[in-house]
């Protein structure tokens, strides 16, 4: 009896004495401010001669059965006293992070634009488009029959050469003949008119040319942007309405036009258009001087009878009007961006292209 009352006074002594090591530590870990204070206490509890690491040792001279009750008890406060140690270290770690200030003004991260013809192209979209033509693009590597034949040039016809072309070194087809890099928009007309077999049409195809021509005025690879209107009832009022408009649009109000007899293979009557010189207005300048205050700046017509035909489109029934113009020349011809060459437009320096 009395042997096993000490043994009770003993065991709950002893698991008093854990606990309470066990609170004092966890008070002080949370008080800790430094990760340097937190490793000073884990060797004052948990270290060699560490509180608790004492009373583990004295468990052992424990008689078995008090051992046995005591165990679990030292465990869970070697456990407890160290999980809170490495909360409490992280803890610490993430709230003396360098301290951020929100109000200082941020680095604006540098900012790229479109590019110059492609804003070009998104403007003159948006002209046409509001007087109810459709945005096309046709393949820039195209056969011989759109590009020529199906345009009512014949087989061989010299004009064909002023156009400049490269051809691809492949098989001909046998109705479509060979194969080359389109050098104008207007090898989309034929493919407009099959694509939506029957009018009313109004067509804006923006693409890329290819032409073996360089100089200040001339690139290899250029855009244009072709119109098509195919109706009944269209006539040449048409035409000049359609590019008035567009003129006074992307060059200003004071800007109008005027048709010069041409000859294109496509259309009959052909047409060049000239616009009022958008430098001087008129006036008579460097640019416009020769041409009598005038500036070339593309080519246009009433749609070829044989063109609707090889369209599928009856051309007693309709008639129509095209043009042709050069996205790169309408861009170098605005006033204000006095580009001195059109190969620049091209030009991958930064330093250039930043300027618009
Ligand atoms: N395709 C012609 C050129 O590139 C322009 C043009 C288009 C002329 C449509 C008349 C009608 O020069």
């Amino acid at each position: 009896m009395k042997s096993k009352a000490k043994l009770e006074i003993s065991i709950n002594t002893m698991r008093d004495e854990i606990i309470n090591i066990k609170n004092e530590a966890l008070a002080q870990i949370l008080e800790a401010e430094t990760i340097s204070e937190l490793e000073n206490l884990r060797i004052i509890y948990l270290g060699r001669n560490g509180k608790l690491t004492v009373k583990i040792k004295g468990v052992k001279e424990l008689p078995t059965s008090e051992r046995k009750e005591t165990g679990p008890v030292i465990n869970e406060a070697k456990d407890t006293i160290s999980n809170s140690i490495a909360t409490q270290k992280n803890r610490l770690k993430e709230t003396t992070r360098e301290w951020f200030d929100p109000t200082i003004p941020g680095i604006k991260p540098k900012k790229g634009h479109i590019h110059l013809v492609t804003q070009t192209i998104n403007e003159i979209s948006s002209i046409f488009e509001g007087i109810g033509f459709t945005r096309t693009r046709y393949p820039e590597v195209e056969w011989e029959w759109f590009a020529f034949e199906s345009l009512n040039f014949p087989k061989d016809h010299p004009a064909r050469d002023e156009w400049e072309t490269f051809f691809l070194d492949t098989k001909p087809h046998k109705r479509y003949a060979r194969m080359l890099l389109t050098p104008h928009t207007s090898s989309g007309q034929v493919r407009e008119m099959l694509r939506l077999v029957k009018p009313p049409i109004r067509m804006l195809n923006i693409a890329k040319n290819h032409r073996r021509e360089s100089d200040a005025s001339h690139i290899p690879m250029f855009h244009q942007f072709e119109g098509l209107v195919i109706d009944k009832g269209i006539n040449i009022t048409h035409l000049k309405g359609t590019l008035e408009y567009f003129v006074k649009h992307f060059y200003g109000p004071k800007i109008t036009i005027r048709l010069r007899p041409h000859d294109f293979a496509f259309t009959e009557p052909s047409f060049e258009v000239d616009t009022t010189c958008t430098i001087c207005g008129g006036k008579g300048c460097k640019v416009c001087k020769d041409h009598g205050g005038w500036l070339e700046q593309a080519g246009a017509g009433m749609v070829h009878p044989n063109v609707l035909k090889a369209g599928g489109i009856d051309p007693k029934i309709y008639t129509g009007f095209a043009w042709g113009w050069g996205v790169e020349r309408a861009l170098l011809m605005k006033p204000n961006l006095k580009i001195p060459d059109i190969r620049t437009v091209y030009s991958t320096d930064l330093r250039y292209l930043t300027q618009y």
